[in-house]
Formats: structure tokens, sequence, C-alpha cells
């Protein structure tokens, strides 16, 4: 096939693949993605990171625009994931890399996941390499987004290859994030970090103050998904130290699935709490919104109210679904509070508490049970619910 390399610099090329078609990104509806790679052409020419199997062709030929592959004399694994390493045994018996180099826990996960024969040269902190007249220094970022994972950074350039960090899924035939939309960029930014980063914000927060001390003068922030960050380099990085650590504000998420109305009414009326409060609700019905939305406006609410009729002794499937995703993204910081109606069985409320307090959540009440159809009694329980909600969230705020 014939694809085109892209100029990041004056020898940096982006040479990585577009996936117009991803929808689906373990649980995260996504709008496509980009599987970034990057090829630096100095004294000694650097492969950053490979992209998954399928698309080796679309990379290599990408590669093929510029140099010859077989010209890479170094391969930097930054990180072991398979959207970014799935093509790299095949690729590394095309190219015939004089090295290939990964973190100490990328030496063990690389072998573990493709027996890999070739050897591999493990760098940690600090370390550097010299590609004659340039220098590549490491980084290491454990748990962002694996064990494995490191950054990369050409000195001379302030470039920081950021692997999975400040990236976000979007296909687009744009590269730079000053030819994109701020209003989408900011979007799928936060919809990548919910979805990707959040569960490791406390090292998220280290990892900042870390890059703080380094000092590193950037001129670019590569990252493994989305457009190379060029323009909004401070902003993306202000972004990850606020949603890293989140504050209650007064939005706040009413998530909820109903199976005659019973519950969405009940939605209505702490919506109505809400407001009257000074709260400011947000509906969101599972079925309507996908969960990967839902846990992206998480990220700057004060409270997540969750609602479900009892279904078989249990809750709807939907909601048991979202609690058990959002239990993995270890979302913390919002006021939780249950509501749900009934026919012969009060248990939806008792165990949505009961997952809601298993996550850490601070919960606001007993939450209101309706059973079938909410009367005026239970709907002013609900009201009730919002405002007092509301409440302590505008004492906090
Ligand atoms: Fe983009 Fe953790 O892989």
């Amino acid at each position: 096939m014939k694809a085109q390399a892209i100029k990041i610099n004056e020898r940096v090329y982006w040479v990585g693949a577009i996936d117009w078609g991803l929808k689906e990104f373990h649980g995260y509806q996504t709008r496509g993605t980009t599987y970034n790679a990057f090829l630096i052409l100095a004294d000694k020419v650097a492969l950053i990171d490979t992209v998954k199997a399928e698309f080796k062709n679309e990379m290599l030929a990408r590669i093929t625009s510029v140099i010859e592959p077989e010209k890479i004399d170094y391969i930097i694994s930054d990180h072991a994931e398979m959207d970014h390493t799935g093509c790299l045994p095949e690729v590394i018996d095309v190219v015939k890399p004089e090295k290939v180099i990964a973190s100490k826990e990328g030496e063990k996960a690389l072998r573990e996941h493709f027996g890999l024969q070739h050897e591999i040269t493990a760098v940690g902190e600090g370390d550097k390499i010299s590609l004659g007249s340039a220098t590549i220094s490491f980084i290491e970022t454990k748990m962002i987004h694996w064990p494995d994972s490191m950054f990369s950074y050409l000195v001379e350039d302030g470039v920081l290859f950021s692997n999975d960090a400040f990236g976000m899924h979007l296909a687009s035939s744009e590269r730079f994030d000053d030819e994109i939309d701020r209003g989408i960029l900011d979007y799928e930014a936060a919809k990548y970090y919910a979805n990707i980063i959040m569960p490791f914000a406390n090292l998220v927060t280290k990892l900042l103050t870390k890059l703080d001390g380094l000092n590193l003068r950037l001129n670019l922030i590569a990252p493994d998904h989305g457009p190379v960050w060029r323009r909004d380099i401070e902003r993306i990085m202000k972004q990850y130290s606020d949603w890293a650590e989140p504050k209650r504000t007064l939005k706040s998420l009413i998530v909820y699935d109903t199976m005659w109305h019973s519950t969405e009414k009940m939605a209505g009326a702490i919506a109505e709490g809400l407001l009257a409060g000074g709260a400011k609700p947000k509906i969101m019905p599972l079925g309507v919104f996908h969960d990967s939305d839902i846990v992206t406006e998480l990220l700057d609410s004060g409270a997540l109210i969750v609602g479900s009729p009892t279904f078989n002794s249990g809750l709807l499937p939907p909601v048991a679904g979202f609690l058990s995703y959002i239990k993995g993204l270890k979302v913390r910081h919002a006021l939780g509070a249950a509501f749900g109606s009934y026919g012969w069985n009060p248990g939806s409320v008792k165990l949505i508490n009961e997952t809601l307090t298993s996550m850490r959540i601070e919960i606001a009440g007993e939450g209101v049970s309706a059973k079938y159809v909410p009367d005026q009694q239970a709907l002013d329980q609900c009201f009730k619910l919002g405002a007092e909600v509301a409440d302590k969230l505008k004492k906090e705020s």
C-alpha cells in the first residue's frame, strides 16, 4: 500500500495508523483512534512504538515514504499493550534493528506477550541513548498505563513521547492539536482520561510533579493516540492536574434505568429538588448515554445519584454493569445517593448503596424506594433527597 509519513519537526515523522472504524475499546465507546508511531531521523534512526497488528502494512508504508525500514537502528517500545506492539515481532523481523529498547518491566512484558527471542535492552529512569546527533532519555511512568509504561524524551528537540498519557481516542486526518476544534479536544481528552487513566489518579499527580522537577523543555508532546500537542501543552497538563484531584462541584449526575417509568419519575423529582437547592442536575438514562460518556461527565461532577428498580432481587443489568464499570475506574470524589422502585422487594436502593460504599463513595442518605409507582409522598421524598444533596454540595463548593 501507499501511505505518507507526516513531518512533526525537522527530524521526527509520524508513521502511525488511523483506525477510523474503532467503536469499542475495552468498554469505552470511541470515535475511532490513531495508533501513533514516530520515526526519528538522526545519525542513528529510531522508531518509537509500533501499531496494532492489523495496521502493520500502513505503518511500514509510511516509514517507507521517508526511509527504508531496514535503516532503522533502534526500536523503542514505550508500552507493551498490543495497540502499540501487536506488529512488533513482525516489524523486528523486517527491520532487524541493532537494538530493541524497553523499560525493565517492558522487557518482561514483551517476552510474556510474544515470546520474543530478540535481545531487548532494558532502560530505567534517567537512562539515555545517543542517536549521534540527538539523544533520547527515558522517564519511568509505571501504571500510566501499565507497569511497563515509560516516556521517551528527545532532548535536543524538546519532544516528549508520552505513550498513552495525554492521548485521546479520536480518528482524524489532522496530526496537531491546533488543527482540531478545541471543544472536541477538551471532550475527547477528558473522556480518555476518565476511561483509561483515572484509576491511577494519584500516580498522575506524582508524575506531573516529577515532570515539573525535570524542567523539560517541551516543544511538543507526542502521545500514542490522537493529535500531537504543540499549542495546548500547558492546557493539557493543567487539565490532567485538575482531573487527578477532582473537586465536588454543584453539577449532579442522575444515572438510572427504568422498567415501567417509575424510577424515571423519581429521577425527575430528584432533579427538581437539586435545582431548587441550587445544584445543577444532569440526567443521564442508561441505554441513552454510554457508560464511557457518563464517566466523562463524572470527572467534574459533585454528586452521583443512581437509580434502579429491583429486578429479580437485584439491579437492572445496565445499572449493575455501570456500577461495575465505575468501580474499576475508582470514582471516589462524588457524593453518592440511591433511588428506585420495586414490586415486592425494596432491595435495589440497599444494593446500590452497598456498591457505592464499597467504592469508598460517601453516601448522602438512605435513599428513596417507591412501591410499584411513586405516589406524591414518594416524589416529595425524592425532591427532598435532591435538595439535601444540593445543600451538602453548596456547603462544600
Ligand atoms: Fe494505548 Fe495502554 O495502550
